[in-house]
């Protein structure tokens, strides 16, 4: 049997024997788009070579390289660095995801970075949010009664009633589906696009909320809901793995059973 053999400059950690990284190290490209409303210049690609042998495993984890070793003035969004905030969403190798769970190892050859699509642009790789925000705020996400609270208790809710927000709570709000929907693109300023409907339809679900009729009659219009066709861009893209295209035919479907 041949003999393996670890290069001579190997460390030793935590008992065992770490090859060294090779010569050079793994070298990949990240093309990132770059804009700086304040520089008068047009957009433009940046293009950054990182050794994956001193990197995290995460397409976050290079861009806070980058950003350290490389460019400090490079510009993008993130926090918690686990999927559960939603600010590093962004378009990698033509994908709208989370840069901090979207692994560099599953891009294959150089890794492009672009803001989210259809969403004007801060600075680099920053989108602007307000409209999706005021949008989020036109849906009242919060819960909404007539009746008082049983004196002195919380509202309570079944295991059964409870387990309907599955599959609607966990959505953390990057916009990933949102700005992959061709509907949105067009109509971003009338339809309410895949996120803020999730959104609205965990409400709707939610058995200790009063103001179903309300929240109904808010969304019966023909742009606010009704421009979702079916594309199903918006499940295939979420990074949590929800599925607002059937949050959206739930709606429909409330809406059509109230008037019959
Ligand atoms: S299913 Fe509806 S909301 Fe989802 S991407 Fe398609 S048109 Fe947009
Ligand atoms: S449904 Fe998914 S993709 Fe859309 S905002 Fe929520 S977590 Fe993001
Ligand atoms: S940094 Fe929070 S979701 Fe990526």
């Amino acid at each position: 049997m041949a003999e393996f053999t670890l290069p001579a400059n190997s460390k030793i950690k935590g008992g065992r024997k770490i090859p060294s990284p090779e010569p050079g190290g793994t070298m990949r490209k990240f093309k990132v788009y770059r804009y700086d409303p304040d520089s008068g210049e047009n957009p433009r690609y940046d293009t950054f070579e990182v050794n994956l042998d001193e990197c995290g495993p995460m397409v976050l984890d290079a861009l806070i390289k980058i950003k350290s070793e490389q460019d400090s003035s490079l510009t993008f969004r993130r926090s918690c660095r686990e999927g559960i905030c939603g600010s590093c969403s962004m378009n990698i190798d033509g994908k709208n995801g989370l840069a901090c769970t979207t692994a560099i190892e599953d891009v294959k050859g150089e890794v492009k970075i672009t803001p989210l699509p259809a969403m004007d642009v801060i600075k680099d790789l920053v989108p602007d949010f307000t409209h999706f925000y005021a949008q989020y705020a036109s849906i009242q996400p919060w819960l909404k009664t007539v009746t008082p609270p049983p004196a002195g208790k919380e509202r309570l809710q079944s295991p059964e009633d409870r387990a309907k927000l599955d599959g609607l709570y966990e959505c953390i709000l990057c916009a990933c589906c949102s700005t992959s929907c061709p509907s949105y693109w067009w109509n971003a300023d009338k339809f309410l696009g895949p996120a803020i409907l999730l959104q609205a339809y965990r409400w709707l679900a939610d058995s200790r909320d009063e103001m179903t009729g309300e929240r109904l009659d808010s969304l019966e219009d023909p742009f606010r809901l009704y421009r979702c066709h079916t594309i199903m861009n918006c499940a295939n893209t979420c990074p949590k793995g929800l599925n607002p295209a059937k949050a959206i035919a739930e709606i429909k479907k409330m809406e059509v059973e109230r008037v019959v």
